[in-house]
């Protein structure tokens, strides 16, 4: 069944200016579609949009590092298979050879552009082996500033401050372009192909490790324009978020490497959560993990968990840029637990598209986490998000760069009116969308998010909470239409008697 292509009503746009390829999004996804263009195609126009400043995404802000083989012990076979087991089966084992095979090749490319990794690797969740590259604990911060500099290099223009609100559709249904907003001036930028590397949608919730950005736009957006989208319904929180109220709009995350150096999560009592709970313990998966934290908070109505973290020798050292946020929030790891719950961290699905970027709608590709490839299955395995930004916005750069496409005029869809109420979305997903979900719940949900009152004027708040209530809507659905749990999408009204601790711990 074909569903209405929509278009958000806006006030009309002020200019319109023309370039060959639109990467809406400048983190690892955007920026390596970006490089490959350049490099395959140096003719081409490329024009990269960044919706605030590249170092406000969700690239910058990665803590962890990029899975990929590079230990002579270790193998790809490996890699693959805690890839496909931490995703709960539901991945693709094609497009995650792909990955596995090629993340070597990406991290080289990113030393080649000046990205200083440490020598040593870490262990995470779920990994058979220590395979993470990293910077110490800002890793997302030197691949984020490793392709900026390449980005210049090469003569990329990256416009800040320049925020996509539609995608533009010609009579074919192909996407010719997209509507900007850009210093309060609503603008179109048409193209002859549009790359949606947009990142993902934890600011849909109240506790996240996403930046405020994460608000759903590529997602809302594409499902505007009649993109299919896949695998939506699993959202992964990540276990350890420290659980005191945000500062300066930023919740902090606490690294699954600092449980891969020993740190353990405990209640109150002191007793160990994860203790017998799986074998990898602490290093479970994290759905296991988070699943686990939530359990027990909803079985001693405690706030939040504690890892404790006092036995991690040098922690400070290891973990500078952790360790600066706690101290800043009065907490020192070294003498005491850190509280911490889960939080919103990762969209698995997204619109559906390949390894290389190819969407249902021609003119429109999708990369990184804005995505669903199948490659995250139904729970991301750790620190293979960069990697396959990295990957798939290199072929995607290669793809689109020997093709050239005259696209037709933009035409008008059916106009959306937005809507307002960020505090009742988050509100929402947080009771009946987050970590265990029931069919009565989820249809609360989608009932509450039907209701949103309209917007009375067209403002950067409400194109946030439109976009939010779109992308909720769509994975609201998606989870009461799967009823059984997998992976990061846990139903408590699951009744199977004989689900493997994998799929039902906790619950
Ligand atoms: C972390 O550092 O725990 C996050 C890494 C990831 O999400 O891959």
């Amino acid at each position: 069944m074909s569903r209405t292509r929509t278009e958000l009503v806006t006030p009309p746009a002020r200019f319109t200016e023309r370039t060959g390829v639109l990467i809406v999004g400048s983190g690892a996804a955007g920026l390596s579609t970006a490089l490959a263009l350049a490099d395959a195609a140096p003719a081409r126009q490329v024009t990269v949009l960044s919706r605030t400043d590249p170092s406000d995404g969700a690239t910058d802000w990665a803590q962890g590092g990029l899975a990929a083989v590079t230990d002579p012990r270790d193998c790809l076979e490996s890699h693959a298979a805690d890839t496909l087991t931490a995703g709960g089966g539901h991945g693709d084992p094609h497009r995650i050879w792909t990955l596995v095979e090629e993340s070597p090749a990406a991290i080289a490319r990113l030393v080649a552009y000046g990205a200083d990794f440490d020598g040593d690797l870490h262990l995470e969740g779920g990994h058979s082996h220590r395979r993470i590259v990293h910077a110490a604990d800002h890793s997302g911060h030197t691949v984020q500033q490793a392709l900026l500099g390449a980005a210049a290099r090469a003569g990329v223009e990256v416009h800040s401050g320049t925020r996509a609100v539609d995608l533009l559709t010609d009579a074919d249904g192909a996407v010719c372009g997209a509507r900007v907003l850009r210093q309060g001036r609503i603008g179109v930028i048409l193209a002859d192909e549009v790359v949606l590397a947009a990142g993902g949608i934890g600011a849909m919730w109240s506790l996240t490790s996403n930046p405020p950005v994460a608000t759903a736009d590529g997602l809302a957006m594409a499902l505007r324009a009649g993109a299919e989208v896949r695998d939506v319904e699993f959202v992964q929180f990540h276990p350890t978020v420290l659980a005191v109220p945000r500062t300066g709009g930023k919740d902090v995350l606490v690294s699954e490497a600092v449980r891969g150096e020993g740190a353990v999560l405990i209640g109150d009592d002191g007793a160990r959560l994860l203790a017998g709970r799986h074998p990898l313990a602490d290093l479970a998966p994290r759905d296991v993990v988070a699943a686990e934290i939530s359990a027990h908070l909803r079985r001693t109505g405690a706030e939040h968990a504690y890892l404790d973290a006092r036995g991690v020798a040098g922690f400070g050292e290891r973990f500078p840029t952790i360790n600066a946020m706690l101290l800043e929030r009065g907490i020192d790891a070294a003498l005491e637990p850190i509280p911490v719950r889960p939080g919103a961290h990762y969209h698995c699905g997204g619109v559906a598209a390949d390894l290389d970027g190819r969407t249902s709608v021609p003119g429109l590709s999708a990369v990184g986490e804005v995505a669903g490839t199948g490659v995250q299955g139904a729970n991301r395995l750790a620190s293979n998000s960069l990697t396959e930004a990295l990957v798939a916005g290199h072929r995607c750069g290669l793809r689109l760069a020997g093709q050239r496409t005259v696209r037709g005029e933009a035409l008008a869809r059916t106009p959306a009116s937005l809507v307002g109420g960020g505090a009742i979305i988050r509100a929402t997903m947080d009771r009946h969308v987050g970590v265990v979900r029931t069919a009565a719940g989820l249809a609360e949900a989608v009932a509450a998010l039907d209701a949103l009152p309209a917007a009375t004027e067209f403002t950067g708040d409400s194109l946030d909470a439109t976009n939010m209530a779109v992308a909720g809507r769509a994975i609201a659905l998606a989870a009461r239409a799967r009823d059984n749990s997998l992976g990061c999408h846990r139903r408590t009204d699951d009744a199977r008697p004989d689900l493997p601790i994998y799929n039902h711990i906790g619950v």
